[in-house]
């Protein structure tokens, strides 16, 4: 199938691009590389010996996007492309609704221009807020955000719904990924922010490498095992490969359909540095630190749903996630 895949140089987009290519799949990319480089396009070619059609581009854009679409009349598409910094998006959340909603309704209207009826969406854990209790499944309301990026997502789920309801032909999966982290073995793909990182694994690797002196766990006060927070952390590959069933999915269904990609455990903070040090024989100082603003006390998914009717389950261990997290940004 051809398949475009709107920021496919991305952590999670790359990884997904490598599943994708081996499963015989042409893979068009279109990415504006506010937040990854052009050079994945060549490891994507290293590992798979595959070649991903690469397309430098604003989503917004929708003469570029028409030209794309007229050009390899993609049958469906993946769309990871938006901003995902919650801080940032707190700061500047015109940025975010602007690119993250304009993003997605260009690409709606092109794909019904040229009669592209499926699509697999990059939702987000964020959209169950703070009032529900966990596991999340995916049947509790999903409808306040604690930040414009979580808004994003909701808002984005919502016209994806109305979309399918005035399309009876559209399917739209979303995907509500809880915590990725973990790299490819090849140690060639992999989450590298820029500047100091905001989320959890990527702090802790560079802790490792020792490029920062230590980490800031956010409160250890929780109602929790060891009182630090518990997320639901699952490995990118997993993650990518979720991406696979979900098109299989969607060409077999209409309508919009959420889904949880999680593992269904909680994993403390303090248990992934010390698996971390454990796994990859580095140690990773750190220091108690006060709670981060607006932090949820536990996040983790019921990923029944996704086993049943997806047929995916995580299957790489909190130890897999770490080596290959090391693995990664060693190899940097
Ligand atoms: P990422 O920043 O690594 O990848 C996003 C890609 O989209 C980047 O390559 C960026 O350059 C590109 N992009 C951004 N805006 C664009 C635009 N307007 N036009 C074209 N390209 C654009 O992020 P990621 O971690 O791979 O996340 C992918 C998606 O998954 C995002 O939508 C994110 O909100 C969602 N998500 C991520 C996480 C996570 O923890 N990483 C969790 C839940 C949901
Ligand atoms: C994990 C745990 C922190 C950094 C975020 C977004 C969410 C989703 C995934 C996109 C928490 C603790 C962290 C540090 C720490 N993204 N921590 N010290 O906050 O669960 O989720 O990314 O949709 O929307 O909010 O992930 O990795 O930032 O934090 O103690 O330096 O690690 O308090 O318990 P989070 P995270």
């Amino acid at each position: 199938m051809d398949i475009l895949v709107t920021g496919g140089t991305g952590y999670i987009g790359s990884h997904t691009c490598v599943e994708l290519l081996q499963a015989g799949h042409k893979v068009i990319i279109v990415d504006n590389l506010s937040n990854s480089r052009a050079d994945v396009v060549d490891k994507l070619r290293t590992i798979t010996g595959l070649t991903p059609v690469f397309y430098k581009a604003d989503v917004e854009n929708r003469a570029a996007l028409r030209e794309i679409f007229a050009a390899h009349r993609p049958e469906a598409v993946i769309h990871f492309a938006g901003l995902k910094a919650v801080g940032e998006s707190c700061r500047l959340p015109l940025k975010y609704y602007r690119c993250n909603l304009d993003a997605t309704l260009s690409l709606l209207e092109v794909m019904e221009e040229f009669g592209c009826k499926r699509l697999v969406f990059s939702s987000s854990a964020t959209v169950y807020g703070p009032d529900n209790p966990v596991p999340y499944t995916e049947s509790m309301p999903a409808r306040v955000a604690t930040n414009p990026y979580g808004w994003t997502k909701i808002m984005i789920e919502q016209i994806l719904r109305d979309h399918t309801a005035a399309d009876p032909a559209f399917s739209a999966v979303l995907l509500r990924y809880f915590n990725p982290i973990g790299a490819h073995t090849s140690g060639l793909l992999g989450d590298d922010p820029n500047g100091i990182p905001n989320n959890l694994m990527p702090y802790i690797s560079r802790v490792a490498a020792g490029k920062l002196p230590h980490l800031t766990v956010f409160g250890d006060d929780y109602p929790t095992p060891d009182g630090t927070g518990l997320r639901d952390y699952l490995h990118v590959v997993d993650l990518a490969k979720g991406h696979l069933k979900a098109l299989e999915y969607a060409a077999q269904h209409t309508g919009a359909e959420a889904f949880n990609l999680g593992t269904g455990r909680g994993v403390s903070v303090l248990e992934l540095v010390h698996t971390f040090e454990k796994v990859n024989g580095v140690p990773v100082p750190y220091v108690i630190g006060p709670r981060r603003d607006g932090d949820l006390a536990c996040c983790w998914a019921n990923a029944e749903k996704a086993a049943r009717l997806l047929g995916w389950t995580a299957e790489m261990t909190l130890e897999d996630m770490c080596r290959d997290s090391w693995n990664f940004v060693k190899n940097a």
